[in-house]
């Protein structure tokens, strides 16, 4: 019988046993899976975890201050790198949602490895690698693996000659959760929505620049704060903001206006393969309209994608 309890007491030993007094890296996305695995290493062997926590630019708003204040609140031996410019410098005029992913993944990589070479004596890889994540790297055919690269699987490893601890390996989603419910982490991390590794790379369509990212933050700051209020952001499987490269004329008081359209994206899944538009109600499409044409500057138009999985995918690109 599978219990969190039982599982947590028998990973703990498992790591102590495996790391003893040796120190592992590790890189924390602000996810529920790489935040669980961090925990239960750290229960196992304190502050011999070291872990990154990257700044690509890419984040929701205020996402890497408030994530990495609740890091340090679990008390998590942790440091914060703002590597936003080397990020936006490299994505500057590239508009292929591939090239995106593969840049954004590489630069990663970068950053990560340049801050584990300064850690002397660095024996160990932590990850928060699941059991979906495993079979699909194996299943070369799947579709995450041939419509669209996702580089938070694998990379890593090869290339860094160390071991891996990953305590996650043959959990899926729901006993991830259990487990960190189980070891206190908080629901902050364990209710929170799937993000994409890219960010919002792969959510501003066409070429990304600061201003279209801090655009695209305000818009769904408005929305994702708008779900959580109003009851509905645990209801739907995952919610976000696109921002399109068209713009479109309106009218504000007196005035003419050519400016930006956003999409709100809302889904019910189970797991992400398949996903259905989340039917939310109308006041609430009204009010989070209204909101985002009236306080940001710059988006004119809100549209709400009406799209299912398959033959359309969770993100734009
Ligand atoms: P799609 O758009 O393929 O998304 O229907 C399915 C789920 O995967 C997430 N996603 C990604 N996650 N790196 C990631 O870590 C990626 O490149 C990537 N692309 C999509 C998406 O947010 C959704 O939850």
């Amino acid at each position: 019988d599978w219990t969190p309890a039982a599982f947590v007491q028998e990973t703990i030993a498992r790591i102590q046993q495996e790391v003893g007094d040796k120190k592992v890296v590790m890189a924390l996305s602000g996810g529920v899976d790489s935040t669980v695995a961090a925990e239960l290493i750290h229960k196992a062997i304190g502050s011999n975890l070291y872990c990154i926590f990257v700044d690509n630019g890419l984040l929701r708003k205020d996402e890497f201050e408030s994530v990495l204040d609740s890091y340090k609140h679990m008390g998590l031996n942790v440091k914060g790198i703002n590597a936003k410019d080397m990020f936006y410098g490299e994505l500057n005029g590239v508009t292929d949602p591939e090239t995106k992913r593969k840049i954004i993944g590489r630069l990663f990589i970068e950053v990560f490895q340049q801050e584990a070479n300064e850690l002397k004596d660095i024996s160990f890889l932590g990850q928060g690698t699941i059991y979906p994540d495993v079979i699909e790297s194996v299943s070369v055919n799947g579709p995450s693996a041939t419509i669209k690269s996702h580089h938070n699987v694998g990379g890593l490893p090869e290339k860094m000659n160390m071991k891996l601890v990953e305590p996650l390996r043959f959990l899926f989603k729901d006993e991830v959760r259990r487990v960190g419910k189980e070891i206190g982490i908080s629901d902050i991390f364990l209710a929170r929505h799937p993000f994409p590794g890219p960010g919002l790379a792969i959510r501003i369509l066409g070429e990304i620049t600061p201003e279209k990212v801090a655009l695209l933050q305000e818009a769904d700051a408005i929305y994702i704060d708008g779900l959580k209020e109003s009851g509905l952001y645990n209801q739907v499987w995952q919610a976000g903001t696109i921002l399109l490269p068209v713009q479109s004329v309106g009218v504000m008081g007196d005035e003419r206006t050519y400016e930006f359209t956003v999409a709100l994206r809302a889904v019910t899944s189970t797991d992400g393969m398949t996903a259905d538009w989340a039917h939310l109600p109308y006041e609430f499409l009204a009010k989070v309209s209204n909101d985002i044409i009236n306080k940001v500057k710059g988006i004119n138009r809100v549209v709400y994608d009406i799209s299912s999985k398959p033959p359309a995918t969770i993100e734009w690109e």
